[in-house]
């Protein structure tokens, strides 16, 4: 773990999902201040003297602009989204109940609210580190053929989509990024954690990782240079 004097804060987006939860609270635990952008007030999440809760949209890039304002003045910021495509089950046919490219509409407002002169002239956003997933960009043709059957012909077309116009816009964007690629997320502890390369080559069949460990490595990946400008494909 990093030094606490020299942690980035963290403005995470996502915060009520599932992995974005339990990022807050990993990272409330590691010492980092954090800010959280939320659509609405949420009560379930943890109240921690470390914690500034921002209202908004994700999307609008105002509404990111005054989530960085909401950061504390000259520590350095390293922006977190843990957002996702929802689905009314876990099912791959179940009826989507996100708008479609809404990630992508997000990652836009965030890296244009990065640069924005308001932002700019009182913090400086370090890095941006997203969840994508196994499958978006090159790392498509690396899933078995199931997988791929079923991204193409289910409503998981939608998040396939969505990611991969993120990966694009981010690769494009003016922020030094991470796009972290997890296999098929499960329960459980953090265990150790596998890296096979940016596309997931040699990743095996049907690989998978607990929700645990991909927080570990996001906020890993926030105090350390290692996996900048690449897209890991992580399992355990
Ligand atoms: N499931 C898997 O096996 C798997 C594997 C690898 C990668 N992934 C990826 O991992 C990421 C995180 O997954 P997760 O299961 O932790 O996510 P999740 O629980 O579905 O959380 C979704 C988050 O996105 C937000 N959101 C949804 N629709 C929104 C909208 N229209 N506008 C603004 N915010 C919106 C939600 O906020 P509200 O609470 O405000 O709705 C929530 O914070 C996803 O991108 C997913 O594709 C998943």
């Amino acid at each position: 773990m990093a030094d606490k004097t020299s942690l980035p804060q963290i403005l995470l987006i996502g915060a009520t999902g599932r992995t974005g939860r339990l990022v807050l609270e990993e990272a409330l635990y590691r010492g980092h201040l954090v800010t959280i952008l939320i659509r609405k007030a949420d009560d379930t999440l943890p109240q921690h003297n470390n914690l500034t809760i921002s209202i908004g949209d994700p999307c609008v890039e105002t509404d990111v602009e005054k989530a960085l304002q909401a950061t504390k003045p000259s520590v350095p910021v390293t922006i977190i989204s843990t957002l996702g495509q929802t689905r009314k089950s876990g099912n791959p046919w179940a009826a989507t109940t996100s708008p479609r490219r809404f990630m992508e509409a997000s990652a836009k407002a965030v890296l244009a609210a990065s640069q924005s002169p308001s932002v700019r002239g009182m913090v400086k956003v370090e890095k941006l580190i997203l969840m994508s997933m196994f499958g978006a960009g090159d790392s498509f043709d690396q899933l078995n053929f199931l997988m791929r059957w079923t991204m193409n012909h289910s409503n998981m077309d939608v998040a396939i989509e969505d990611q991969n116009l993120v990966d694009a816009a981010v690769k494009a964007g003016p922020l030094p990024f991470v796009l972290v690629r997890p296999a098929m997320l499960k329960n459980g502890e953090a265990l150790p954690v596998k890296v096979h390369g940016n596309n997931g080559e040699g990743a095996g069949f049907m690989p998978s990782i607990t929700v645990k460990s991909v927080v570990t490595f996001l906020l890993d990946a926030a105090v350390k240079s290692e996996f900048d400008g690449t897209t890991p494909m992580i399992s355990n």
